[in-house]
């Protein structure tokens, strides 16, 4: 497996796989990798010839300072694990390589930036387009691979690809989860072991909503039981519980065909936030 650090190694490596007629998959990730993220490079590998994971913390899209500074940063095992995982090459770009200047581009993904991650997060999403754009300009790829995990982020880069005519395929991976259900997250590292005894409920919570939603219960009903239900546990902060459609990610009072809802939740267990989703 190849590293590079700066973008003009990585062009020179990846213009030689197109020469061969190699097809190239790109897994973007912020590193402190897991199992999830192993998922998107099998996936990856299963379409492409050559598979580049990207490991870079994005300052651009965080819009507070403590959440980047103790984001976990962890390259030496996340080589490890994708040398293991038979990933191909992986970018690791410094944060003058990848930003030699300030962008002042900026990217407003429209509705999408007033509900839920947007709305918590203000400048959130220009980041991550900016930074995704970047990396699409860099890389190439016939195929990007994002989890579900992140369902906002997954409309965003959707929106991006079509607005900016990237030909690029997005591929959307399950969530993985442990095995009492919490969502695998870089971010799970960070809760000690009280709060990781807690975050299960997350999920139990989210299950419980669809369950109810379909036997039919009314949608304000389920929202306001989840949102009791979160309110038992004092170690939680909800930010928001969200009963929407796919399509447009907008509250909904009646719930669609099976496939077209999502129950989307962001919660703060201590001082890390914490996001989950399911479809039904
Ligand atoms: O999902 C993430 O880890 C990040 O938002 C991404 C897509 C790698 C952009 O920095």
């Amino acid at each position: 497996m190849e590293v590079f650090t700066s973008v003009q190694s990585l062009r020179q490596f990846l213009d030689q796989q197109v020469l061969q007629q190699k097809t190239i998959g790109l897994v973007p990730t912020m590193g402190a990798l897991h199992t999830g993220h192993i998922s998107l490079i099998e996936a990856a590998k299963k379409d492409n010839d050559i598979v580049v994971c990207s490991v870079f913390v994005n300052p651009t899209q965080f819009n507070n300072p403590e959440d980047l500074a103790k984001y976990p940063r962890t390259f030496e095992a996340d080589r490890v694990m994708l040398e293991n995982a038979g990933c191909s090459a992986v970018f690791a770009p410094s944060v003058e390589e990848m930003y030699p200047e300030q962008p002042v581009v900026k990217m407003n993904f429209g509705a999408l930036e007033t509900v839920m991650e947007g709305a918590s997060r203000p400048g959130h999403f220009n980041g991550v387009g900016i930074v995704v754009s970047k990396l699409f300009n860099i890389v190439k790829p016939q195929y990007a691979y994002f989890g579900q995990k992140d369902l906002q982020q997954v409309s965003v880069v959707r929106q991006l690809i079509s607005d900016l005519s990237f030909d690029i395929e997005l591929i959307i991976c399950p969530t993985v989860r442990e095995s009492d259900g919490l969502a695998m997250s870089s971010r799970n590292t960070r809760l000690n072991a009280d709060e990781r005894a807690i975050a299960p409920h997350i999920y139990r919570i989210l299950t419980g909503a669809g369950e109810a939603l379909n036997a039919g219960k009314k949608v304000n009903e389920v929202v306001n039981w989840a949102k009791s239900e979160f309110g038992k546990i004092k170690e939680f902060t909800l930010d928001y519980f969200e009963v929407i459609y796919l399509g447009d990610l907008l509250p909904i009072e009646s719930i669609g065909p099976a496939g077209s809802n999502a129950i989307c939740v962001a919660a703060f267990l201590g001082p890390v936030r914490l996001i989950d989703n399911i479809i039904f």
